[in-house]
């Protein structure tokens, strides 16, 4: 089957349908392409935690019905540390931007439908994805789908693959940087099935370690703790892990976490990485192919909508304007907002983690750091405001 597009875009996660969106509402064509199948996207778990731009963007393209609806929005954070919380007042740090809890899947969910109800083309449960003719004015797409090969020739290909897809490794490799960190610790995520056990999110830094307490619904909690890495999940009974988080999160006024079965557990490696460029001819990467945090700061959702916000106006200025001016500094632009992500991601992770190697001295060093956040005004709307997410235009 020989196909024509404008816009091929390879993955059909956040990055890759919130492109295919914008660039519809400006009458260009593109279709997607995913290796999963939709019921497999619309149910992995993932992050949710969506900036203040993210909120505006998804009700700016009537996609914001059921977030307003079943997402809660948060005016605040609580870093707790040495047996006390402290409230990062975001409404008053922050200008009034907040943040708003809505699953990762629930945003895919939207995506999808809102998109198939336009009459666009999402191919799922694609194999074989394989980029040909790069460096010229027509790339194209090859793969299989229901067992019959696709030639898909493009004007432009995003690769929107997440960062195990084929996009990133498609790139040539003269030019390209890597810049990595892999963390010398995991999280253990649970879900359960209990009431929430505190109305914002609680951030917390102990002498075992770090601990998280979100939320899905309000019958479903979502928690973490630091862990090894390596460590196996079956080493891990759910009684464990509930004893560990009590630990973690203990004040001196007897807070409580309610309780109730864990319905899913897993280990999650924690990294910061990021290609550059992150295009090159008429092929650009978007999202988690070109650039991951650890899961700290929430950013990773939020910086695969900026991307796509970034390259549909530049793709929408090649096409209404014939202009490739904004084509051409895509990167440029993406990679500031980036790593203005990376830094505050690995800042949060480095005060709110125990490192094995660290020692009297560097924990002293994170508690004065933890200290000051909550103390001085300066340093807690610092925090706010990165974490609320900066303006589009930053
Ligand atoms: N061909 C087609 N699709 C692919 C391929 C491939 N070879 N490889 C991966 N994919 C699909 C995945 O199945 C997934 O649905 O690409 C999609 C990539 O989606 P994400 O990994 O969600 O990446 P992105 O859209 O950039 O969103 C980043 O997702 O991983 C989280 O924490 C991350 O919140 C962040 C967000
Ligand atoms: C989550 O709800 O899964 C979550 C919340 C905040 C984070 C990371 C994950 O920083």
């Amino acid at each position: 089957m020989n196909e024509r597009t404008q816009v091929g875009i390879i993955g059909a996660g956040p990055a890759g349908l919130m492109l295919s969106l914008l660039l519809a509402r400006e009458g260009i064509d593109s279709i997607v392409l995913e290796s999963r199948s939709r019921e497999e996207i619309e149910s992995t778990i993932r992050a949710g935690v969506l900036e203040q731009g993210t909120v505006d963007l998804m009700t700016v393209m009537g996609l914001g019905e059921r977030m307003r609806r079943e997402g809660v929005v948060h005016h605040g954070i609580e870093l707790r540390f040495g047996g006390a919380g402290h409230r990062i007042d975001f409404a008053d740090l922050a200008g009034g931007r907040s943040i708003t809890l809505y699953p990762q899947h629930e945003v895919i969910k939207d995506c999808v439908a809102a998109r198939l109800e336009q009459g666009g083309t999402i191919l799922f449960n694609v194999r074989h994805v394989q980029l040909d003719d790069i460096s010229t004015g027509q790339p194209l797409i090859r793969c299989v789908h229901q067992d019959k090969q696709v030639e898909l020739r493009c004007d432009f290909i995003a690769g929107c693959d997440g960062f195990h897809g084929v996009s990133r490794s498609s790139l040539p490799e003269t030019g390209l940087r890597v810049f990595s960190r892999s963390y010398p610790f995991g999280w253990l995520g649970i879900l359960m099935q209990a009431p929430p056990s505190t109305s914002e999110l609680i951030y917390a830094y102990s002498e075992r370690g770090f601990a998280l307490v979100s939320t899905r619904s309000p019958e479903l909690q979502r928690l973490y703790i630091q862990c090894d890495p390596t460590d196996d999940i079956a080493n891990w009974p759910d009684a464990l892990i509930l004893d560990e988080l009590q630990a973690r999160l203990a004040t001196s006024h007897g807070w409580e976490l309610r309780v109730g079965p864990v319905v899913q557990k897993g280990i999650l490696a924690m990294r910061s990485f990021v290609v550059e460029p992150m295009q090159y001819g008429r092929f650009f990467l978007a999202g988690d192919a070109a650039h991951i945090v650890p899961p700290t700061g929430a950013k990773g959702l939020n910086l695969a909508v900026a991307d796509v916000r970034h390259l549909a106006r530049a793709l929408v200025r090649f096409y209404q304007h014939n202009q490739s001016d904004l084509l051409e500094a895509y990167s440029t632009t993406c990679l500031k907002r980036v790593w203005r992500a990376e830094h505050f991601s690995w800042w949060m992770t480095s005060m709110l983690h125990r490192f094995p190697d660290d020692d009297a001295f560097q924990q002293r060093m994170q508690r004065a750091q933890l200290d000051y956040t909550v103390n001085s005004r300066a340093a807690a709307t610092s925090l706010a405001e990165n974490y609320v997410g900066l303006p589009f235009d930053w």
